[in-house]
């Protein structure tokens, strides 16, 4: 379905994203090694993601490293080899023809369709060894970190360190990292640190864009016309005024409407309802950190637009802070997705979320 709020798994219920697809398959089949998918929230990424995963004719493997860390509050070594066996975990096939090579790494044991991973002496660098041995068999293996900037809570692990080994090394592993919080993710990898492990490797970027105005309208038609529910070209308009041409937002706003029977205002409603909601789980860690972040978001979002002007915002709520301190608030911003910083100054790149932000 279309609209489904989660995910997509499936190539028919991926709306468009015919080129992306096309470009991972062919880095994947030239044999490139780095591959990064970014882009904000609720673009799609995990969705074109597994779809990829889905189509490709190489076995994968996938480890969602936002859950990971949230589940763990941390991303030790241990978790992320965790992580990697439980997605092998149940695919009966794939593990009969890996048990072989499973069972020779220190700290794994392999029984039946269960694979234990015990945290004394696992070395994630020989799980890769033996996928990249497993690899030269099938083609290829395909890692897949989704949300990869949370790589950087490894602690004592270094995984720019392992993934820029397996790189150089491993011929037959492609690695995939999405990331939504793209200038996080460039500050994990350091491809331009000359003292970095990943300095001067070839990455193939995939940005996803948002939809086009006219995307965006034929997804939310095909979308209400699966449903059955038949609304008018000028609400389909108007949903795409408000909600722009991200996926998710427009996925939800479908998703309400046919599943709830609801009129394009009440909808519209809801969608800000759960998107405020979102912004709570999303940035409470960061609003945690520091009151000023929802004050900076607040006043961009209100339309200051320059870096004299948001500060002076700030100032006034909330009392004096240093110059360098203010810029660092506003770059983590920045760096996370949440605020964009073009030739115009800053503002907020989702509108949804920009709405939501005025209210903080
Ligand atoms: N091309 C698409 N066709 C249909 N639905 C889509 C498409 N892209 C995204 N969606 C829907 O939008 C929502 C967000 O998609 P997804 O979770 O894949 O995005 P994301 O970029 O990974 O977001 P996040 O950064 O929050 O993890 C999901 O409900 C998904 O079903
Ligand atoms: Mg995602």
């Amino acid at each position: 379905m279309l609209f489904s709020p989660y995910p997509k798994t499936k190539r028919e219920e991926l709306f468009d994203r015919d080129e992306e697809l096309r470009e991972i398959k062919h880095a994947v089949e030239r044999g490139e090694r780095l591959i990064l998918l970014l882009g904000i929230r609720r673009l799609g990424k995990s969705s074109l993601l597994n779809v990829a995963l889905n189509e490709l004719p190489y076995p994968s493997v996938k480890v969602d490293v936002r859950k990971t860390y949230s589940e763990y509050s941390s991303v030790s070594r241990y978790a992320i080899g965790r992580a990697i066996v439980s997605s092998l975990e149940g695919r009966r096939r794939l593990l009969e023809e890996l048990k072989d090579f499973l069972s020779r790494i220190r700290g794994i044991a392999v029984s039946g369709l269960r694979i234990e991973v015990s945290p004394k002496g696992f070395s994630l660098t020989e799980l890769l060894e033996a996928l990249n041995e497993y690899g030269e068999r099938k083609g290829r293996v395909i890692i897949a970190f989704d949300e990869a900037q949370y790589l950087r809570f490894g602690g004592a692990t270094r995984y720019d360190g392992i993934i820029a080994y397996a790189v150089d090394n491993l011929e037959n592993l492609t690695f995939v990292l999405t990331g939504s919080e793209v200038g996080l993710l460039f500050d994990f990898l350091k491809f331009h640190d000359p003292e970095a492990p990943l300095f001067g490797r070839y990455h193939h970027d995939i940005e996803l864009k948002r939809f086009s105005p006219e995307l965006s309208e034929e997804f939310l038609r095909k979308g209400f016309e699966e449903a059955g529910v038949p609304v008018g070209d000028d609400e389909l308009r108007m949903a795409v005024g408000e909600l722009d041409g991200i996926p998710g937002w427009l996925a939800l706003y479908g998703y309400i409407r046919t599943t709830r029977n609801l009129g394009h205002d009440d909808a519209i409603a809801e969608v800000l309802k759960e998107a405020k909601a979102v912004v709570g789980r999303e940035l409470s860690r960061l609003f945690s950190y520091s009151p000023r972040y929802r004050v900076i978001l607040k006043a961009v979002a209100l339309g200051y637009s320059r870096w004299r002007d948001i500060k002076d915002y700030v100032t006034m709520k909330l009392g004096y802070i240093n110059d360098s301190n203010f810029s660092a608030l506003l770059e983590n911003l920045v760096k996370s997705g949440y605020v964009e910083k073009t030739g115009g100054g800053y503002r907020i790149p989702d509108p949804v979320l920009e709405r939501v932000f005025r209210e903080l």
